[in-house]
Order: C-alpha cells, then structure tokens, then sequence
C-alpha cells in the first residue's frame, strides 16, 4: 500500500531530496521539514508543504508536530551530519554537533508523535541510521554513537508498540552517494575505494525506503552488499591489531609518542 501523507526531514538535498522528489511524484502530500529554506526546490515543488524547522530545537519540533491537523502516515526522520570530530585530538564540541542531530534530532519528533491521535491507517516512523551503527571509524565518533544510540532506540521501541498503530523502523544504510558521501574523501584511501565498491545508488536507495515503510518491519539493510563490507571491518578492527584504532592522525602523523 503507497504512503498517503508523508513527512520528510533534511530534503534540501541527497537522500531526503530524492524522497521528496519519489513521493511527490507518487501522488502523496509531502511535508518536507528543513533548516533552511531553498527558493529553487519550493518554485519546483508547489504542491509540496515546506516547514523551515531546525530539529535540534525540540520546541519547534513539538509545535510542528502538534499543529498538523492532518497527520501523515509515514514520518522519515532522514535529517543528519557526518563531521570530523576526533582526527588530531577529541573535538567535545562538534562530537556535540552531530549527536544534537543525528540523535535529538529525530529523538525531539518522538513524544510529540505518540500524543498525536491513532489514524485510521498505521503510522511509520522510520529513522535513517546507518551500518555505521556497528562499525566506528576513528575519525567521526559522534556519527557512529549518534546512529548506534538511534537503532537501540528504535529497537526498543518497535518492540514496545509491536501491534499498535505506532511503528518503529530502522533504515541501516550502507555509503550512498551524496553530499555526506563525498566526505569520505577525508578518510583514507583504503576506505574511500571499499566505499566506493560498495555503495548504493540513490535511485535503488530511495526505492528500497519508500517499499520497506509500507511494512511493519523493524530493521532495513540496504544495500546488502554492504553489510559482508561493515562485518569485515567489525571482525578487523577486534582481530587485526592497529588495523582500525586511529593511531595516527588523517596526514599520517601519529597521534600520541611512545612513552
Ligand atoms: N550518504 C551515505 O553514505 C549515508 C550512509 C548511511 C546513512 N546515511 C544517513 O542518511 C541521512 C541523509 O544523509 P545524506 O547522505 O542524504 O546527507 P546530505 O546530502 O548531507 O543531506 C542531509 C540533509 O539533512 C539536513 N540537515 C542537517 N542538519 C539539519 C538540521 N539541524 N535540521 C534540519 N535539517 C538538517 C541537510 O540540510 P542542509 O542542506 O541545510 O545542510 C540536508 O538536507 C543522514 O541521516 C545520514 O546519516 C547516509
């Protein structure tokens, strides 16, 4: 069964700019939630309703989500940020930065949605993690514990209110090509051409969200090419000493001397 009324955060490119474009065409009513307002995506969307909301402010979360007097079905929490926060030394402040999105951004949208009145159809909550979820790297810790702290959440919760009209899901993506992919290019060599080999289309990614949102099923991993990828950097960074610990700084400098 298609979405009737989605909402969509982060459209204003990659992935949840091919949501939108995916829905719209499909007929359904589209609130597209962002920080920012960009003139060339509403002119080409009119039909589309634009919210410009910041989801780190749980405020305005909460007030955009109360005032929707038309529910939609499907909600894809999609907004996130991929920074450097842990090359040279610890960086606290941008570690904060990305977990107040990746993490409390789509935490803000979820007390407010369960005060929301049942509809008459299943309403889907769909976050958009990663299989960064399982595998850190040592250059951005807070990505990794920000999407290995929203799939606990939303495992929890999917199992909270299996059988309701609420359900939990979880989109464990591997690397798509878009403006966060491209940051791989901070990351070294090796990593950027497994990336690279493994990644998935926008086109294929889109496709695989906006099927897996008219099911009742917890987790999505997409795509699965990806998945033997992140096991073997999980079996690697445990098995190979020095394999994936981050000694050394993204120029090639080690981090900290030999006592
Ligand atoms: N690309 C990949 O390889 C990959 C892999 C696994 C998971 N994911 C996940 O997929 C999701 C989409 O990523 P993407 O690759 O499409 O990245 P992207 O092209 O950088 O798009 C991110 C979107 O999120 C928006 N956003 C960022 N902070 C926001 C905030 N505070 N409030 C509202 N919107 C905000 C951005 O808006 P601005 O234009 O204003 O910055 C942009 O529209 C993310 O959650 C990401 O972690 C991506």
């Amino acid at each position: 069964m298609r979405a009737e009324g989605v909402l969509i955060t982060g459209t204003t490119s990659g992935i949840g700019r091919a949501l939108l474009e995916h829905y719209a065409a499909s007929g359904a009513k589209v609130i597209a939630v962002n920080r920012r307002r960009d003139a060339e995506l509403e002119a080409r969307y009119p039909a589309v309703r634009f919210e410009c909301v910041d989801v780190r402010s749980a405020e305005d979360v909460a007030r955009l989500v109360g005032g929707l007097l038309e529910p939609p079905d499907v909600f894809i929490l999609n907004a996130g940020i991929n920074l450097v926060d842990n090359d040279e030394a610890f960086d606290l402040d941008a570690y904060k930065t990305v977990l107040d999105t990746n993490l409390y951004g789509v935490l803000n949208f979820i007390q407010p949605l369960t005060r929301l009145p049942a509809g008459p159809v299943p309403r889907h909550l769909v976050a958009i993690s990663s299989l960064s979820s399982y595998v850190g790297n040592p250059y951005g810790l807070g990505y990794h514990t920000s999407k290995q702290a929203l799939t606990a959440c939303f495992g929890v919760w999917s199992r909270m209110y299996a059988g309701t009209d609420l359900v939990f899901q979880s989109v464990m993506l591997g690397p798509v090509r878009t403006t966060m992919y491209t940051m791989a290019d901070k990351f070294p060599a090796w990593m950027v051409w497994l990336k690279d080999a493994f990644s998935a289309s926008l086109d294929g990614t889109v496709q695989a969200i906006a099927a897996f949102a008219t099911t009742r099923k917890q987790r999505l991993f997409y795509p699965w090419q990806a998945v033997p990828l992140y096991l073997g950097m999980w079996l690697c960074q445990r098995l190979v000493p020095g394999f994936f610990q981050g000694r050394k700084t993204r120029d090639g400098r080690r981090r900290r001397r030999a006592p």
